[in-house]
């Protein structure tokens, strides 16, 4: 039930503290500063012996294994292909007995998904699913999984889901990478940041009262950009998504730098871009990015780090968020995405647990 909460999206938003806490419950093992799931039914010598991984999903659950694929790659160096299920199921891409294809479903009953995790087994790869509802058609199905333990998710948009899918992807990258080359060193230090991540959730949840401000700014926008870089890139498509179905407000989510290459046409006064710029490897760049909007007139509302001047100088509105590892980033930077476009519709009048056109599972191909 909504308890205190006038949505159930809101509720799960405010959830998001300790669906985390459960999907990481029982799993870090400091000791060999490693992870462990209980169902993911693949021997040592398997799990070493996979070459690539083929990561497969629609709408939100796409975007988590966008981010798996900068996770595994950085903590595994295994090579990551994501493609749309709806995709897949018709592609048929050269893969070899070593790969891995995982599936990415909230509800476990999305039929692209379902479908193109059929084919991969008919086709004799392994299968493995990171699920939130248990017993679930894909649950069933796949070789071996890993669930969320985020509890039903009840609004249409996906919220607590994608955090936790991220969460579980960072915990499957240490994983596969302590079965390589990552140092027992670097996993501990991977291991206390993820048990200090409910923490600081709870932490960015508390930009609940400028994301109210900003929303209150923009809400009559009929375009909105959503602009991040490498780990942030996803977390910009993510943050489209969620405006785009839930406000009906068009919305588009690019690689901040990429805008130069067309999309900047389409920057004016009455045009907001929503940039990821959070303190890291690629500040500099994105900061670069955001001169190039505001240099044409593009209004900036930017989720950066606390107090960032530098920031602050160029943005017209910061919404800031508690400073983590650049890998953690898609998971803070996700919640004041998720409440914008939650105010927002708030604001337009929408049915935000409920949109138009749109089922929480969709069972058709
Ligand atoms: C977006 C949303 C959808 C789902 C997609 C996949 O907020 O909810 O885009 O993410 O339909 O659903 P699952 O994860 O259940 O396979």
């Amino acid at each position: 039930e909504k308890g205190a909460f006038p949505h159930f999206m809101l509720k799960e938003i405010y959830e998001q503290p300790e669906t985390l806490a459960n999907a990481m419950r029982g799993r870090l093992d400091s000791d060999n500063a490693t992870a462990h799931f209980g169902g993911l039914n693949l021997g040592a010598q398997q799990l070493r012996q996979i070459d690539r991984v083929v990561m497969t999903a629609c709408g939100t659950s796409y975007h988590a294994a966008l981010v798996g694929e900068y996770l595994f790659e950085e903590f595994a160096r295994v090579p990551v292909e994501v493609e749309y299920a709806s995709e897949l199921r018709y592609r048929n891409p050269p893969m070899d007995r070593n790969t891995v294809v995982l599936a990415l479903t909230q509800s476990g009953e999305t039929a692209d998904t379902l479908a193109a995790l059929r084919e991969s087994k008919r086709m004799g790869h392994t299968t493995l699913a990171i699920c939130n509802a248990v017993g679930s058609s894909i649950a069933r199905e796949t070789d071996g999984g890993v669930y969320l333990h985020a509890g039903p998710e009840i609004g249409v948009a996906s919220t607590k889901a994608f955090t936790s899918q991220v969460a579980v992807l960072a915990m499957l990258a240490l994983y596969l990478g302590r079965t390589r080359h990552l140092s027992s060193t670097q996993g501990q230090r991977i291991i206390a940041e993820l048990q200090a991540l409910p923490d600081v959730i709870r932490k960015t949840l508390e930009c609940h009262d400028q994301v109210k401000r900003v929303a209150a700014k923009y809400a009559d926008a009929k375009n909105v950009l959503y602009l991040g870089r490498q780990y942030l890139y996803p977390v910009a498509l993510e943050g489209a998504l969620k405006l785009k179905e839930i406000s009906y407000i068009h919305a588009e989510g690019y690689p901040a730098a990429e805008m130069k290459h067309g999309p900047i046409a389409l920057v004016d006064e009455s045009t907001p871009s929503v940039f990821l710029v959070p303190r890291g490897n690629v500040f500099d760049k994105v900061m670069s990015n955001m001169q190039e909007i505001k240099a044409r007139g593009g209004p900036v509302i930017a989720i950066a780090s606390p107090g960032d001047h530098e920031v602050a100088a160029v943005a017209d509105d910061v919404i800031e968020i508690p400073d983590v590892p650049e890998y953690l980033q898609p998971i803070v930077t996700a919640i004041p995405l998720q409440l914008l476009a939650y105010e927002i519709a708030l604001l337009c009048g929408c049915d935000v647990d409920k949109p138009r056109n749109l089922a929480k599972s969709v069972t058709v191909e």
